[in-house]
C-alpha cells in the first residue's frame, strides 16, 4: 500500500483526478471501476474540470461502479445511478452505454444480474483502475463487515450504521432502501490497481484498522493490504491515528522522486 498524506481534502481530490487523468493520457480506453459517496463528489468536479478545460477525454472509457441500492428505481434521484449522472456523467463526454452500475429493476432475479455484471466486467478485460471510498465501519463498496473476502457481486443487507450514515440524502417520508448489490471483495481485488480516497475524522478509525490492522473480515478494507498495486490517498485528519505515519511521509518522498526519475508505472 502506498500510503499519501495530504493537507486537505482539495488536495486528496487534485491528486486522485491527477492520477485518474494520468491513467487516462496513457490508456484513453481504460476500464474504470467508480465510487460513490460525499468523498468523491470533489474528485468528480476535478474531473469534469480537467474535462472542460484540459482537453481530459472519457470517450473512450468504459466504467462499472461498485453498487447500487435495490428498490430503488433508476431515475429515482437517490438512485447511484442518478448520482453518476448528475455529478459526472453529464458532464464529461463518456458514452452513457459504456457506463454500467449493477441494476436489478424489480422483476428481475438478483442472482442472475449479478452474475451478468461479473461477466461484464471480465468482457470488458477486467478494470484497470478500482476507485474506493471507506465506510466509516471499514467497508468498501457496500461490502459491510463480515463480508466474505472472497466474494463477488451480490446482494448485501446494510448495517444500521450505513444507513444512518446515508440517511441525510433521503427524506423522511422517503423510502431508504436496506439492500444493495454491490461488487464482492475479490471483485475488488481483481482490479489492476486500486486508489482509495478517505478524508475527515470519522473515517481515522477505519483508517487504522485498514492499513495498521490485521486483514480481517470485520474490516473489509483490510483486505487491500494483499493488493500489489493500491494508493491510499488521506488527509491530514483521516491520517491523524496512524502509528506510523513518519515512515508513509517518508516513503512517500522516495516514491515522488523515483516516479520523476522513471515515470508512474500502469500494469
Ligand atoms: C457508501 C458507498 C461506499 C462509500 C461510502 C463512503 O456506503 N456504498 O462505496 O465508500 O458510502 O461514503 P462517504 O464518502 O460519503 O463517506
Amino acid at each position: 500500500m502506498e500510503i499519501v498524506i495530504l493537507k486537505n481534502a482539495a488536495a486528496v481530490a487534485a491528486t486522485a483526478a491527477d492520477l485518474v487523468a494520468g491513467l487516462l493520457s496513457h490508456r484513453p480506453a481504460s476500464v474504470l471501476g467508480l465510487a460513490t459517496g460525499s468523498t468523491q463528489l470533489a474528485l468528480y468536479r476535478q474531473l469534469v474540470e480537467k474535462h472542460c478545460h484540459a482537453g481530459l477525454s472519457f470517450k473512450q472509457t468504459r466504467s462499472f461502479n461498485l453498487d447500487e441500492y435495490l428498490g430503488v428505481a433508476a431515475n429515482s434521484p437517490q438512485s447511484y445511478r442518478s448520482y453518476m449522472n448528475r455529478e459526472f456523467f453529464d458532464h464529461i463526454d463518456i458514452d452513457k452505454q459504456n457506463t454500467f452500475l449493477p441494476f436489478c429493476s424489480d422483476n428481475e432475479n438478483p442472482r442472475l444480474v449479478a452474475q451478468r455484471y461479473e461477466q461484464q466486467i471480465r468482457e470488458a478485460g477486467g478494470i484497470d483502475l478500482q476507485l474506493l471510498g471507506l465506510g466509516v465501519n471499514g467497508h468498501i463498496g457496500f461490502n459491510e463487515p463480515s463480508s466474505s473476502l472472497a466474494s463477488r457481486t451480490r446482494v448485501k443487507t446494510l448495517t444500521q450504521q450505513t444507513m444512518e450514515d446515508n440517511s441525510g440524502l433521503f427524506s423522511s417520508t422517503e423510502f431508504q432502501p436496506k439492500l444493495a448489490l454491490t461488487m464482492g471483495i475479490a471483485t475488488i481485488m481483481d482490479g489492476k490497481e486500486v486508489l482509495l480516497l478517505a478524508t475527515g475524522k470519522r473515517k481515522a478509525a477505519a483508517v487504522i484498522q485498514m492499513v495498521e490492522g490485521p486483514v480481517t473480515a470485520m474490516c473489509p478494507a483490510s483486505i487491500l493490504q494483499l493488493h500489489e498495486h493500491v494508493t491510499v490517498l488521506l488527509d491530514d485528519a483521516a491520517a491523524s491515528q496512524l502509528e506510523n505515519r513518519d515512515y508513509y511521509e517518508w516513503a512517500y518522498q522516495q516514491n515522488e522522486s523515483l516516479k520523476s526519475r522513471f515515470g508512474v508505472f500502469h500494469g
